[in-house]
């Protein structure tokens, strides 16, 4: 059997009221003085007082960049780089979605290493980031508990990976389901599949492993139990909770497995056009799934019984094909919209989005070997829904 390596060295801080703890994991860190990357929504919310009423309850000081955009860039993570830069800051927090978070990370990789965010695309970092505390407002992407982060490279209209196993790891994930009371439903949905998208993919991946399978299985569990609720009642805390801890697994199981051909796609339409990353997920997701089915059936299968379907006399095959149509169904519930209504996307685009989806490095672990021509027949699928 080949060797598998997993890691994890985030400390996790869950429950409702956490972020309270935010400035005495400051000052625990050694912290001064920090910086918070936030988008400008989310800096004139309650939840961003709630991060400064507890730094300030600690005497941190703090300085505040607010112009995260979904899909951030690489110039986007240089400027606050020099920022954090100039100001002296010793430690950043990424306030946010997937995106916040990522240009956090990928900004205190480049205040220690140098250089410009293009430079270190799947590049060993030589140097340790400057210490990063995650607070997640979306569930999601997993950032919180990930070592990468993934940042859109304008020139060359690609997303890029800043990835250390150890060197971007976060120091503390701050995960209070608090903080998700006021994702409006079509966010709580698109951004929740992502996250199922993330442990399916990390299940059914060529390189899982049983640490990685563990945590996968139990997200699936978690999401499926509680996402429907978390759209249609935002205000239920326990499907918040249950959606911030499938979310956060997730992570935790995909960056040590990988995810596969969802995210190849998904990540070239983000590019391209800057679909939003949960969007692009949720649309490929069951095409993927129907595709992937022959590598392994018996994954699926189990998949299926974790989705809460019942597998009484079923064969595998069975059960695999109807974990397909729950994700199907469960986008429809959740009104994810459909590749047709993503106007922007033209049919005659399809092959340029197939080819570059297959040079993505994320196509190798796929569950199932896949080139060009199978990612066009899932797009044509995909756009006859
Ligand atoms: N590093 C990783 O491990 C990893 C994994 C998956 C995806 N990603 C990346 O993450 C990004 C996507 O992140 P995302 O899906 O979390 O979305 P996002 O961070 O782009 O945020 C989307 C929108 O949600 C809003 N929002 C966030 N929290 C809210 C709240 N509590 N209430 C109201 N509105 C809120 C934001 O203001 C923003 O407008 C992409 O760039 C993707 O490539 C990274
Ligand atoms: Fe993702």
């Amino acid at each position: 059997m080949e060797l598998r390596e997993f890691f994890h060295a985030t400390k996790v801080v869950t429950g409702a009221g956490a972020v309270a703890q935010t400035g005495d994991e400051v000052l625990a860190l050694g912290g001064k003085k920090v910086m918070i990357i936030t988008d400008a929504f989310l800096a004139s919310s309650d939840i961003y007082k709630k991060v400064t009423d507890s730094l300030d309850a600690a005497g941190v000081e703090y300085i505040t960049y607010s112009e995260v955009r979904p899909n951030p860039r690489t110039t986007d993570c240089d400027y606050t780089a020099d920022m954090a830069k100039a100001e002296g800051v010793d430690v950043i927090i990424g306030l946010g979605g997937g995106s916040s978070m990522d240009q956090a990370k990928a900004s205190a990789a480049l205040v220690t290493n140098g250089g410009k965010c293009v430079d270190w695309d799947y590049i060993e970092l030589p140097e340790y980031m400057l210490p990063v505390i995650c607070i997640p407002t979306t569930a999601g992407t997993g950032s919180e508990v990930t070592f990468c982060a993934v940042i859109t490279d304008e020139e060359k209209k690609y997303k890029m990976t800043v990835m250390d196993v150890i060197k971007l790891r976060p120091s503390v994930a701050i995960a209070d389901p608090e903080l998700l009371l006021t994702l409006p439903p079509a966010l709580t949905a698109s951004t929740g599949v992502d996250a199922l998208t993330h442990a399916i993919e990390a299940y059914t991946a060529k390189v899982s492993q049983p640490l990685t399978d563990a945590l996968a299985l139990h997200a699936i569990e978690l999401i499926a139990g509680s996402l429907v609720e978390a759209v249609t009642n935002g205000s239920n805390l326990q499907a918040r909770t249950d959606m911030q801890n499938g979310s956060l697994l997730a992570g935790a199981a995909f960056i040590n497995s990988d995810v596969g051909a969802v995210h190849a796609i998904s990540e070239t339409i983000g590019a391209w056009y800057d679909t939003p990353h949960g969007v692009g997920n949720s649309i490929f997701l069951p095409h993927v799934m129907k595709y992937n089915i022959p590598a392994c059936p018996e994954r699926y299968a189990k998949i299926a019984k974790c989705l809460g379907i019942d597998p009484t006399g079923k064969s595998d095959e069975q059960l695999a094909n109807e974990a397909v149509d729950y994700v199907i169904e469960l986008c429809e519930t959740v009104k994810i919209p459909k590749l047709k209504e993503l106007e922007y996307i033209k049919e005659e685009n399809f092959e340029a989005i197939a080819q570059r989806s297959a040079e993505n490095p994320l196509s190798l672990d796929n569950a199932r070997d896949i080139d060009a021509a199978a990612y066009l027949d899932i797009l044509k699928a995909a756009y006859a829904m």
